[in-house]
């Protein structure tokens, strides 16, 4: 048997969530996955997701968002991700913060789990080691048949070693967090699904779905960096991943790219 995901990197404010509307019942006709996976941190005006965000994207049949180092942005939604109801994980590496640093769905009678871990090479995250955290998360018990990892890291070779760390352990090892896809979607040596990083949902005529006037703004004086979502055309990054459900092998990964107006 196995399972499918279709998985949406970072979803960039309105316009990102428009696309999702617009893209996932035309992804689910061509590809039925089983689960729809997305990263939320990005998802209200690009910083954090709020409650009536949050069940916007639900209701479009998402069935669980990882997030990252905005999600703390969205004063709104922080008391709420303790809440078992609430399907949003944060990075498991942060200590003594609220939520889940992962979540076990049941599918096809196998329990899969979504793990979110955040990187440290460049992402000025004070938290303990993603290597370590992964380690203790594969181990909680009642232990999963089928381990998912959003990685949220700016440095590919962080993201590589990790999914290298994960491999034949874990299923799918998605990096999150630079909205710049990578050309490197591939099934790892003992069979772990990767892509350094899936890219992002949101306007392509920006800086990483930011309004590039005001970024460039901010690069030309020094001056702190205070953006805004910009607008127009958007790109839509998601990955598409079968996972063999005794072996938890990847049997087949594919990057999807899709633009929307
Ligand atoms: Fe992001
Ligand atoms: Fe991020």
């Amino acid at each position: 048997m196995k399972i499918s995901i279709l998985y949406f990197g970072d979803i960039v404010g309105e316009p990102g969530r428009d696309t999702i509307a617009e893209w996932l019942p035309k992804l689910r006709a061509e590809y039925s996955p089983d689960l729809v996976f997305a990263n939320c941190e990005n998802a209200t005006h690009g910083k954090g997701v709020n409650k009536a965000h949050y069940e916007e994207l639900m209701k479009m049949g998402i069935d669980a968002m990882t997030s990252g180092d905005h999600i703390w942005q969205s004063n709104d939604i922080v008391p709420y991700l303790d809440r078992p109801e609430i399907m949003i994980v944060r990075p498991a590496n942060y200590t003594n913060v609220p939520g889940k640093g992962y979540l076990d769905l049941t599918v096809k009678g196998k329990r899969l789990r979504l793990i979110n871990l955040i990187g440290r090479v460049f992402t000025g995250a004070n938290v303990e080691s993603p290597f370590h955290v992964l380690d203790k998360v594969l181990k909680e018990h009642p232990v999963a048949d089928i381990n998912v990892v959003d990685f949220h890291a700016e440095a590919t070779s962080e993201k590589r070693m990790l999914a290298e760390y994960a491999d034949g352990r874990v299923g799918l090892v998605v990096g999150t967090h630079t909205h710049v896809p990578t050309a490197d979607c591939q099934v790892l040596p003992k069979g772990t699904g990767f892509i350094s990083d899936i890219g992002m949902t949101g306007p392509q005529d920006s800086s990483l779905g930011a309004d590039k006037e005001e970024v460039l703004k901010s690069f030309l004086t020094g001056l702190p960096w205070r953006y805004n979502v910009a607008s127009g055309q958007c790109e839509l990054g998601a990955v598409f991943c079968e996972i063999d459900t005794d072996s938890q092998q990847a049997l087949r990964i594919e990057h999807i790219r899709r633009t929307a107006l």
